[in-house]
């Protein structure tokens, strides 16, 4: 990843019974009967009271987000770095912006003035203000030792990107149908139309507005008046999304000006990735370059496989700058990039090989 941290290689997942060659070969109707489908919906460690889940090395810097009830399920090998680089798309020249420093309410002016407008620098400030929150409020039911102030949105979206804080959907009952919510990052806000893997909602202000608003609070609004819901205007709500607006994907300097491999500065797997991803492996369908999404939701259909409800149309997430924001889909089910790359060979029918699989991967890597 851009700061150093290693990037895990390799299917997580453990099959019964079968390998992956042989896995690729059957029909969804032959995994669903056998109970053989890899990659099941992951739940939230503690599914009743949900909530807002932060990992053990941010806890460490910032105690205050350590809840007495649950704890980060995912070993820290499997998450982003932390804390992650931050690159402005008005300054590419300076690259990483973030000095290796977590951005709080103590450094973002040091660190920001001059390189941001007053008003985005104002939107930094309220990305980086805690408002109270289901978990973490000052009231007696919240599920912090002491009391709270609440949370900030980059307690979450560290550094405008994330690394791997999750939550519930906050939009469905009964509670066992609610999703799990791995935070995605706001690198590419910009570029991006809609908004959330379900909510599609068609704008940053509208998504900042609602996060707050419903999120924090389980979709709950009862609850929002009793723990200390704040009303954000729309004149804050619109700084906010000023400087949501400026985070850009990391540098990638193999791709040309169309998202596309320059062939001079790309090894023979990576082309041959490449290839498969424009043709048989069929992902440019949806990841279209260059921003490698297509501002729409798909129906994966995961039923075919699994004795679960269907899920039905998720956004498709980008994949720019893709190899440093494990884990992987809405819910983190998938750990590395070779995981996708399995999810999709048999979501897809695809039968890919080993070869090509490793070959996807190579080509993944460098967006
Ligand atoms: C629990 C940690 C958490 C906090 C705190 C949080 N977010 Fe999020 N954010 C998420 C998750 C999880 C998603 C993905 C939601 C989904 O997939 O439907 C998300 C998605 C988003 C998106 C949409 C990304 C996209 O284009 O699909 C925006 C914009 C956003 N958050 C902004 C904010 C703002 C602004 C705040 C503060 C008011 C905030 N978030 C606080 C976890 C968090
Ligand atoms: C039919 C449209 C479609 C096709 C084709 C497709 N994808 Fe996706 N992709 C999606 C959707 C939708 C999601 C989000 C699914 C979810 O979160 O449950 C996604 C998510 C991903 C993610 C995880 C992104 C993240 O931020 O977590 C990766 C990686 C990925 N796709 C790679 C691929 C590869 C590789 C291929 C080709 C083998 C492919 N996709 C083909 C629609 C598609």
């Amino acid at each position: 990843m851009t700061r150093g941290k290693p990037i895990l290689m390799g299917p997580t997942a453990r099959l019964r019974e079968t390998s992956w060659d042989e896995l690729g070969k059957m029909t969804p109707v032959e995994i669903k009967e056998r109970g053989l489908f890899p990659y099941p919906s992951l739940p939230h460690p503690k599914h009743t009271p949900g909530g807002q889940v932060f990992p053990e090395m941010q806890i460490e810097q910032f105690p205050r987000l350590r809840r007495f009830d649950v704890d980060f399920d995912l070993p820290e090998e499997f998450l982003p770095e932390f804390p992650p680089a931050i690159f402005l798309q008005n300054r590419p020249e300076l690259g990483d912006v973030s000095r290796g420093e977590v951005v709080s309410i103590n450094n973002y002016y040091r660190l920001f003035k001059g390189l941001v407008t007053p008003v985005q620098l104002d939107g930094l400030r309220l990305l980086l203000t805690p408002f109270p929150q289901e978990e973490f409020n000052p009231t007696d039911d919240r599920k912090s030792l002491e009391p709270s102030l609440g949370v900030t949105c980059f307690d979450c979206h560290v550094n405008g990107h994330t690394t791997g804080q999750f939550h519930l959907n906050p939009d469905n009952r009964p509670q066992e149908r609610r999703f799990r919510l791995d935070t995605t990052s706001l690198r590419g806000m910009f570029d991006q139309q809609i908004h959330g893997s379900k909510r599609s909602l068609r704008s940053v202000e509208d998504f900042t507005e609602f996060e707050q608003r419903t999120a924090y609070f389980n979709g709950d609004q009862i609850h929002a008046m009793k723990k200390g819901l704040t009303i954000l205007d729309r004149v804050h709500v619109s700084h906010m999304a000023q400087m949501q607006n400026m985070f850009d994907f990391p540098p990638a300097p193999a791709l040309d000006l169309m998202g596309r491999l320059d062939r001079s500065k790309a090894t023979e797997e990576e082309i041959r990735g490449e290839e498969l991803f424009f043709g048989k492996a069929k992902c440019s369908g949806c990841h279209v370059p260059p921003s490698y999404m297509d501002q729409q939701m798909h129906d994966l259909k995961l039923e075919r496989f699994m004795d679960e409800p269907g899920r039905g149309p998720i956004k498709t997430f980008t994949l720019r700058g893709i190899k440093e924001s494990p884990p992987y889909l809405h819910d983190g089910r998938c750990l590395t990039l070779e995981d996708t790359v399995e999810f999709f060979n048999l979501v897809l029918e695809l039968q890919l090989n080993e070869q090509e699989k490793k070959d996807l991967v190579s080509f993944m890597l460098k967006l």
